[in-house]
């Protein structure tokens, strides 16, 4: 039997027969198995309960339970449900053998023994039981391992969705960082420009202001002296009646008589004009004022004037004939404390859009329309008791917005112009300057068709 190895396997006998057992232990012993003995079923199953056989051989005819019955508990025992059995019958029992196999037998043996055959049966059972429990084990591992892999897939999934997540999360800071840079940026381009038309204003302001003073006060005087010299003139022709031939032609001449009746015409519209420019020199530097750190009273008026003052240009007639009308119904405002070069800002900032407005719908009205609804920007200032509020109203009758961007107007950035013309800061910066600077309050109404108003109301500290 040198083939067969057994590698301490153990085997339980169950037979109730001493010299069977006898036999059939020494068999085994000698083969190198481990070999356990009941004498009936029940101290078999007594057994299983301490050691899990690797292989069971059972008689069928035993006192107590018999081979069957043990065979149908050990296949309903979970712990030994594996264990192969291989029954021990008499010759030729073919009806036992066939319930055997029914109850889960791997095979037979046939007493009396014949040693070779006992062993070779037992040695397929053995390896057959042994390469399913490694199958099993192999089967378990290969699970273990397929588990481990699914998990580490899923924790891959999950390491790169966050990865993923958090790439979105950085990436949508850093817009958003950029875009505010861009913001910061178009702002201090356009507080850089404030502050240089500010300054430039001031520096033209300031040189216009000396010699048009210088004329002024020079046109008193030549106002005087003309007069002086006329007065003298008319004694002369009183005292001099006929004057000489040279005279009355050359007084032909340059028509003298419209002359002294032009001259003084002449002086008076200079000084209409002098004192024109004189105006737009204090209006630019009321505009232009150093921004003071602290509110001061200030006269919105003259702020309102100024902006129109700047604006003045645009609201001339155009080639086509097309100009813009200012209505100012200004009512009775107190002085009013804020930053004034501020608001002169806010409100060169609605009229700018206003005439902007004006211009667009100029182009798509038809002359017809011009004359009876002429372009026209209404001023209307006045203070609202129950609020103790200063309200200025600026109303155009270009053609209004739709409402999807009447809410959008105080939007940074938010422009229907194209980028030369607009930049879409000038009304979100009204708005901070009246909300945040003031106190106060910027609204929007709108009429597509019919115009647009913008409500500026700062109140009014009690004094
Ligand atoms: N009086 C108005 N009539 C019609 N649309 C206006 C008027 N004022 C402002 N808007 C709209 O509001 C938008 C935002 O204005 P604003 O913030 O001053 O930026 P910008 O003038 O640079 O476009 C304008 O592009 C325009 O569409
Ligand atoms: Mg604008």
């Amino acid at each position: 039997m040198e083939n067969l190895s057994f590698s301490k396997n153990t085997i339980l006998i169950v037979d109730d027969n001493p010299i069977n057992l006898d036999v059939i232990f020494k068999v085994l012993d000698e083969a190198g198995l481990e070999v356990l003995v009941a004498q009936d079923g029940e101290s078999a199953l007594q057994t299983m309960e301490y050691v899990i056989p690797d292989l069971i051989l059972l008689d069928i005819m035993m006192p107590g339970i018999d081979g069957f019955e043990t065979c149908y508990r050990i296949k309903n025992n979970a712990s030994t449900l594996e264990i192969p059995i291989i029954f021990m019958t008499a010759l030729g029992n073919t009806e036992q053998k066939i319930k055997g196999f029914n109850l889960g037998a791997v095979d037979y043996i046939i007493k009396p023994f014949q040693k070779e055959e006992v062993l070779a049966r037992i040695k397929v059972h053995l390896d057959l039981r042994n390469l399913t429990k490694d199958l099993a084990n192999k089967n378990q591992l290969l699970q273990e391992k397929i588990i481990e892999k699914t998990v580490l897939e899923k924790t891959l999934q999950q390491l790169n969705q966050e990865l993923e997540n958090r790439v979105e999360e950085r990436t949508s800071q850093l817009q958003e960082a950029v875009k505010n840079l861009q913001q910061i940026q178009l702002q201090l381009i356009q507080s850089e420009k404030m502050s240089f038309l500010g300054q430039l204003v001031a520096g033209v302001a300031h040189e216009i202001n000396n010699p048009v003073n210088f004329i002024h006060g020079n046109l008193n005087h030549a106002e005087t002296y003309i007069q002086d010299l006329l007065e003298i003139f008319q004694l002369y022709q009183q005292q001099l009646p006929s004057p000489c031939a040279e005279i009355t032609t050359r007084a032909e001449e340059v028509d003298l008589e419209y002359l002294i009746e032009d001259l003084p015409k002449v002086i008076s519209s200079m000084k209409v004009g002098v004192e024109k420019i004189r105006q737009i020199s204090v209006s630019l530097r009321t505009f232009s004022r150093a921004e003071s750190t602290s509110k001061v009273k200030a006269n919105l008026h003259e702020g309102i004037d100024s902006a129109l003052l700047i604006l003045q240009h645009r609201l001339k007639a155009n080639d086509k004939g097309q100009k813009i009308e200012i209505v100012k119904e200004y009512g009775n405002l107190p002085l009013v404390l804020c930053y004034p070069g501020q608001m002169n800002q806010v409100f060169i900032n609605i009229i700018a859009n206003a005439i902007h407005a004006l211009e667009d719908s100029s182009l798509k009205r038809t002359s017809e329309e011009m004359k009876t609804n002429p372009n026209q920007i209404i001023i209307h200032t006045e203070i609202n008791h129950s609020q103790n509020s200063a309200i200025i109203r600026i109303k155009d009758n270009a053609l209004g917005m739709p409402e999807e961007v009447r809410s959008k107007v105080f939007d940074y950035l938010f422009t229907t112009k194209s980028a030369q013309k607009g930049t879409g800061l000038g009304l979100s910066i009204s708005h901070q300057i009246v909300v945040e600077k003031h106190n106060g309050q910027l609204s929007c109404f709108s009429e597509e068709g019919v115009g647009t108003e913008f409500i500026v109301e700062i109140p009014l500290e009690d004094v």
